[in-house]
């Protein structure tokens, strides 16, 4: 728009969709408040930097980038396939999980049909839903969880989508397997579930419902998972999704031809094979969450039980302040409602500054 009225026409649901928020990065950070060495902890990211292996892949491409990649993304499709013993048709992969939320509501949705989600929950769904002329439907966690009785109640006969953010997004609680399953049981098949599995690789209680376990179901479910969190390639754009054969397959039809590229999808391969970084990144991650919450349970501040790699917790006061200040101490963590802040489990000397920035945050009053 060059200031005045637009002289273009944009559908008019998008003009209701708040851009979404990104982590603040740290470079913008250290120039606006003229400091060095600021941590980052607001887009669970691996602290531990990407996976060796994958960087080594990366290298090993680079010569061939003159060519297109594979757009069927076979060798990684079958690689993922058959961890999860299931047919490579029922792989497909997405510049980042996110486009596979999208594929799904562009196939899915007509003007006006429903998806239900969350609130708060991971705040795509919402923006993908409204600009493929959906409407989201929320409903509101009870005690931080999914209240999957609830989601089942908001079924109608418009419901095409139900997401299940697991881990959630920003409270890091997960739901169990026997809780999606009998979720699953309950939905008419008309309503395709989409389990975000973002964070699955994190989730240590052994009730967890693990992808392969939840595809067994012989219900329209759609696993998503991505390759941004525990595998540290964040920045190739790089996840995919797992259902139903048919419904991948119409995915196929709208997905544009190279959303994969080569460096993803080598970078990917040799992440999977990575298993030393993946323990690494758990150990990290599993004494970060032990640090961080004795620190929270110290400083009196109240946080949900986390399934992920991050933590949100109830600073009691306005969060929005606390996290700006915290800006001021080179810590950069995520408000993004009320008295809460999601931060992200860093490395040990990561989680130290932003303990004792937070601690002094408070003390400040
Ligand atoms: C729940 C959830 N799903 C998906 C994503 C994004 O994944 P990707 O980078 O693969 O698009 C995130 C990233 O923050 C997330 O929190």
């Amino acid at each position: 728009m060059s200031g005045g009225a637009m002289r273009y026409r944009v559908r008019p649901e998008i003009l209701g969709i708040a851009p979404y928020v990104p982590g603040k990065p740290i470079e913008e950070v250290e120039r606006e408040f003229g400091i060095s060495g600021a941590v980052k902890l607001a887009s669970n990211e691996n602290p531990l930097g990407p996976s060796p292996a994958a960087l080594e892949a990366v290298r090993g491409v680079l010569g061939g980038l003159h060519r297109y990649p594979d757009g069927g993304g076979t060798m990684l499709r079958e690689t993922i396939a058959a961890r999860l013993k299931v047919a490579a048709k029922r792989v497909i992969l997405g510049n980042g999980s996110d486009e596979v939320v999208d594929l799904l509501a562009k196939a899915l949705l007509t003007v006006g049909d429903e998806a239900i989600m969350a609130t708060p929950t991971f705040g795509v769904y919402r923006i993908v839903v409204l600009a493929n002329q959906g409407r989201p439907i929320e409903v509101p966690l009870r005690a931080g969880r999914h209240d999957l009785d609830a989601m089942v109640g908001a079924v109608t006969p418009r419901t095409r989508l139900l997401f299940v953010c697991n881990p959630n997004s920003p409270t890091g609680t997960a739901m169990t397997r026997n809780e999606v399953t009998a979720m699953l049981e309950r939905l008419p098949e008309q309503v395709v579930v989409v389990c975000d599995h973002a964070y699955e690789d994190y989730a240590v209680s052994a009730d967890f419902p693990q992808t392969a376990a939840l595809l067994e179901s012989g219900r329209p479910v759609v696993v998503l998972r991505t390759f941004s969190k525990i595998y540290g390639l964040a920045g190739l754009r790089i996840g995919y999704g797992v259902g139903p054969a048919d419904l991948v397959g119409m995915l196929n039809r709208i997905r544009l031809p190279f959303n994969a590229s080569t460096v993803a999808q080598a970078a990917a391969i040799a992440a999977l094979g990575d298993e030393a970084h993946v323990r690494a990144s758990r150990m990290v991650n599993a004494a970060g969450k032990t640090y961080l919450t004795q620190g929270f349970a110290r400083l009196g501040l109240a946080w949900y039980p986390t399934e992920a790699n991050f933590v949100y917790v109830d600073v009691g006061r306005d969060g929005r302040d606390v996290f700006e200040r915290l800006l001021h101490h080179g810590v950069i963590v995520r408000h993004l409602d009320g008295t809460w802040l999601r931060i992200t489990i860093g490395l040990p000397e990561e989680n130290q500054r932003c303990l004792s920035a937070l601690e002094r945050v408070l003390a400040d009053g």
